[in-house]
């Protein structure tokens, strides 16, 4: 399995690891990972200086990896369409279409993770559909029921289907295909489809969020950089916007972090933070209202985190 340092794909592998029967067996992977840097404009590690460039360097590093490592080594490249958690990084200009042609041509099974970005987050049903690209497998759960109970699971290509025509699939979950939870889903596409939730979602990342955070650059030193689609979106925050020095540490946060949370908390507004990222992350159904009030709120937050601001301004 390949996929990406700056990534966040679950933690539940332990638990085949410690079953004793034979469905270990064909799952017992998970000492046998590979990670490569994926592309990522702001913070290149192939000293690339445009997207195009970067995402041409990622492609030839991960094809480097690929026939290091060995591509008849290698069952699948799992990638989030949009990396979630470890930073809203959006694939540049044919990156993820670069990594299908890789797949194809080594017969390796392309499986985008959903889980974050799918269902109308980013303003489309998924995230891939930005691109142009169809991956083996997608893995969902959150936006798929909107929370209402817990749920997961995985959309599975024609021919990957068929090889469990004729075999038994060697997995297996006490709830399965629970019906309450696919009646959920089926619900909560069903309300999505007739609210037009993901047309919504596109419209105020377009309207409202992008513009509104943008403008938020403007006024604030600290922002380095501004990314995202639909409701999903990152400030990349920063002590120096020349050198693009981390206003927290990669692993680890800071002081001006902390004031960062308890700055927003203070004022009814809960952010989730990354090391030096503020990610910005409403609900679907968010209103311009919503919306611009906390952009509004985050205008008085970040005024109070820019006193950690040491570049030139
Ligand atoms: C992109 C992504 N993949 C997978 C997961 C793990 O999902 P779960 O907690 O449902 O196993 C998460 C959880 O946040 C995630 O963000």
């Amino acid at each position: 399995m390949l996929s990406f340092y700056r990534s966040y794909h679950g933690n539940t592998g332990a638990a085949i690891v410690a079953t004793g029967d034979p469905r270990r067996w064909p799952n017992e992977y998970a000492d046998d990972h590979v990670h490569v840097f994926g592309p990522y404009p702001y913070r290149s590690h192939f000293w690339s200086t445009s997207p195009e460039q970067e995402s041409e360097r990622a492609l030839a590093h991960l094809a480097d990896v690929v026939r290091f490592e060995g591509p008849g080594t290698i069952a699948a490249i799992l990638i989030e369409s949009v990396v979630g958690t470890a930073g809203v990084l959006i694939p540049p200009p044919g990156y993820l279409e670069g990594v299908r042609a890789l797949c194809d041509e080594h017969g390796i099974v392309l499986i985008l993770d959903e889980v974050m970005a799918g269902f109308g987050r980013t303003g489309k049903w998924f995230a891939f559909e930005h691109f142009d690209v169809v991956p083996d497998l997608i893995t969902f759960a959150k936006g798929s029921n909107s929370g209402y109970v817990p749920v997961g699971g995985v959309i599975i290509s024609e021919a990957i289907a068929a090889t469990f025509a004729d075999r038994v699939f060697p997995g297996g979950l006490t709830y399965s295909g629970h019906p309450l939870a696919a009646a959920s889903i089926v619900a909560s596409i069903t309300a999505m489809r007739e609210e037009g939730i993901v047309e919504h979602a596109a419209r105020i990342g377009a309207d409202v969020l992008g513009p509104g955070l943008h403008a938020l650059a403007e006024r604030h030193p600290v922002i380095g950089e501004v990314r995202g689609l639909g409701v999903f979106w990152a400030l990349e925050l920063v002590s120096d916007r020349q050198t693009r020095a981390m206003l927290a540490p990669y692993g680890g946060t800071s002081e001006a972090m902390t004031v960062l949370v308890t700055e927003a908390k203070r004022r009814g507004l809960l952010p989730f933070t990354n090391f030096n990222r503020l990610h910005v992350v409403p609900p679907c159904t968010v209103s311009d209202a919503e919306a611009k009030e906390g952009l509004a709120i985050l205008d008085e937050v970040l005024t109070e985190v820019d006193a950690y601001y040491e570049g030139a301004r």
